[in-house]
């Protein structure tokens, strides 16, 4: 008898604890799913393995080079089209080192040279959380780059050059606001794919962090304290609002920035957004502006112009436009911007005349704003203008540039081939700008090669 009460006892103990077992382990599972979720969310893998209003994760985004098409592949757990048959290890390999699961080189259009950063751990959880995306039984169609851009071999070059793999480690205690910043900013967010400049060879220059890079006609500002595009005049709170939702006191977030704030920044913890404050402002000051009072833009130049433009609105009939940037202003921007450009009275649309991409160290982003216009659908401030890259000829752009710049009080000149020049930028994908510089990487490696080969022939003579 009293045995088989302690056996059942025993057996009850057993059960208990099994059940409680099962339980931890749900909610381990439940919190591990929600991690990886979030670190996929800041890592930004919807924006290069999405199309919009596809199916998640299924791959397919065409990334266009002058040197053919790249397109991302599917990372849903289908077995025979996505992920489905990786091991956890095989896809550790791909974040941490750039390498494919038959061991081939990876584009470094996918920026494994940021996710090297992340934990075991970390990469574990992304995993978990991928595998819990629905399946999508579609092959991403190839890629479609030209010879010798489609031999991944020779990106052996580019990574001796430009690629450092990270420790295998933990990642160090994130116990301030500027450490979690520096994480989620280098590991997760990449934000120095854009806005560090290039090296001869087409990687990161490590020397200039965060100093400004161009990518399909953009330009990616300088952000350090006291950089050319000063950030250093916005309070912490503008800064956080335009990371949060792309609009800041006197900038918005178009081109790619839309990009990065409408399918990550507006979707992470305001806590996250504060650490990448934080981090920013901890970032080396620019030696040469150093000490100087960041510049603010003038206002002046607008006097008189109201009435101006009101005539030239009014003589504007929509069927030819005129070549002079005043009459262009009338006829087609002053409708939103108010024909003194500051706005309108509510400031719904921006005021021109203080716009970051009209005071921006060059004109770049102003004729990609005419051009392609803004589109960002963050929830919290979505913005839409639409592009004049199809009304406007190169010769009109320019000339409107240059009368709002001149009216913003910003002495610089655009010309026709300028803005040439960006428009063919612009219709190869941003995205697509490391994949063409690798390419390029890649065709200096081969001519090196030859030489090295040619040489060698030539001594065995
Ligand atoms: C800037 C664009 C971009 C972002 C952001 C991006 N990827 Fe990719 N990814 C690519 C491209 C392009 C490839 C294809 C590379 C190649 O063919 O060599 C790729 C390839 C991969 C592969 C290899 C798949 C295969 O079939 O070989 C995996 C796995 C992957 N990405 C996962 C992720 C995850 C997880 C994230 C977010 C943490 C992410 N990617 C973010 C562009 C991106
Ligand atoms: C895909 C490329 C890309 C990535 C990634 C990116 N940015 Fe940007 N960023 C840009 C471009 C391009 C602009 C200029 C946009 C414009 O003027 O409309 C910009 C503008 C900005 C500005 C406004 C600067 C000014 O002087 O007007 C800030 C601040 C900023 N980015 C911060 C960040 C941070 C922080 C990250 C990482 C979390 C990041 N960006 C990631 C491309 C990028
Ligand atoms: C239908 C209304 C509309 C028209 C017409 C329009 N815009 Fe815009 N513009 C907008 C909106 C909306 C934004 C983005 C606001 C935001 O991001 O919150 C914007 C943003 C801009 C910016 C970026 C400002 C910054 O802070 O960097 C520039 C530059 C600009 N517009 C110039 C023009 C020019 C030049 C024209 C005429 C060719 C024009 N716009 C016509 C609505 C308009």
């Amino acid at each position: 008898m009293n045995r088989r009460i302690r056996w059942l006892a025993a057996a009850a103990i057993l059960l208990v604890s099994g059940a409680l077992l099962a339980q931890e382990g749900a909610v381990d599972a439940a919190a591990r799913l929600a991690k990886g979720r979030y670190l996929v969310t800041a890592a930004d893998c919807v924006a290069c393995h999405t199309v919009p209003g596809g199916k998640l994760m299924a791959g397919g985004v065409r990334i266009t080079t002058p040197v053919g098409e790249l397109v991302t592949p599917n990372i849903t757990p289908d077995v025979e089209h996505g992920i489905g048959g990786w091991t956890e290890d095989e896809f550790y390999h791909a974040l941490h080192e750039g390498i494919g699961r038959h061991g081939e080189y990876l584009y470094p259009a996918f920026p494994f040279d940021a996710y090297t950063h992340l934990s075991r751990d970390e990469v574990a959880a992304i995993w978990a959380y991928l595998q819990s995306v629905p399946a999508v039984p579609v092959s991403a169609p190839p890629s479609s780059l030209r010879f010798p851009y489609n031999h991944r071999s020779l990106l052996w070059g580019w990574r001796l050059l430009n690629f450092r793999q990270a420790d295998e480690r933990p990642v160090p205690p994130l116990d301030t606001p500027v450490a979690r910043g520096q994480h989620l900013a280098e590991a997760l967010a990449h934000c120095g794919t854009c806005h560090t400049p290039r090296n001869a060879s087409m990687g990161m220059d490590a020397g200039r962090s965060m100093q400004g890079g161009s990518l399909g006609g953009w330009y990616a500002p300088d952000l350090r304290p006291g950089g050319e595009n000063s950030i250093a005049a916005w309070s912490d709170e503008e800064l956080a609002s335009y990371l949060k939702t792309g609009r800041g006191p006197h900038a918005v977030a178009a081109g790619p920035m839309a990009e990065v704030v409408e399918k990550s920044l507006s979707e992470l913890p305001t806590g996250d957004i504060d650490d990448l404050v934080a981090w920013l402002r901890s970032l080396p000051q620019d030696p040469v502006r150093a000490g100087q009072p960041a510049p603010v833009p003038a206002s002046s130049g607008a006097a008189g112009t109201a009435a101006l433009l009101g005539e030239l609105r009014h003589t504007y009939h929509g069927e030819q436009l005129p070549d002079d940037g005043a009459h262009i202003f009338a006829g087609l921007c002053s409708s939103c911007h108010g024909l003194d450009g500051r706005g309108g009275p509510d400031r719904v649309y921006p005021d021109l005349l203080q716009a970051a991409s009209v005071h921006g160290a060059q004109a770049d982003n102003l004729v990609m704003v005419i051009l392609q216009g803004v589109h960002r659908s963050a929830p919290a401030r979505p913005a839409d203008m639409a592009g004049y890259a199809n009304q406007l000829d190169d010769d009109q752009v320019a000339a409107l540039t240059n009368w709002i710049s001149a009216r913003a009080g910003v002495t610089r000149h655009v010309d026709a081939a300028e803005v040439a020049r960006l428009r063919a930028q612009s219709a190869t994908s941003s995205r697509g700008l490391r994949a063409i510089l690798i390419g390029v990487g890649a065709g200096v490696l081969l001519v090196l090669v030859l030489i090295l080969l040619s040489l060698r022939r030539r001594r065995r003579r």
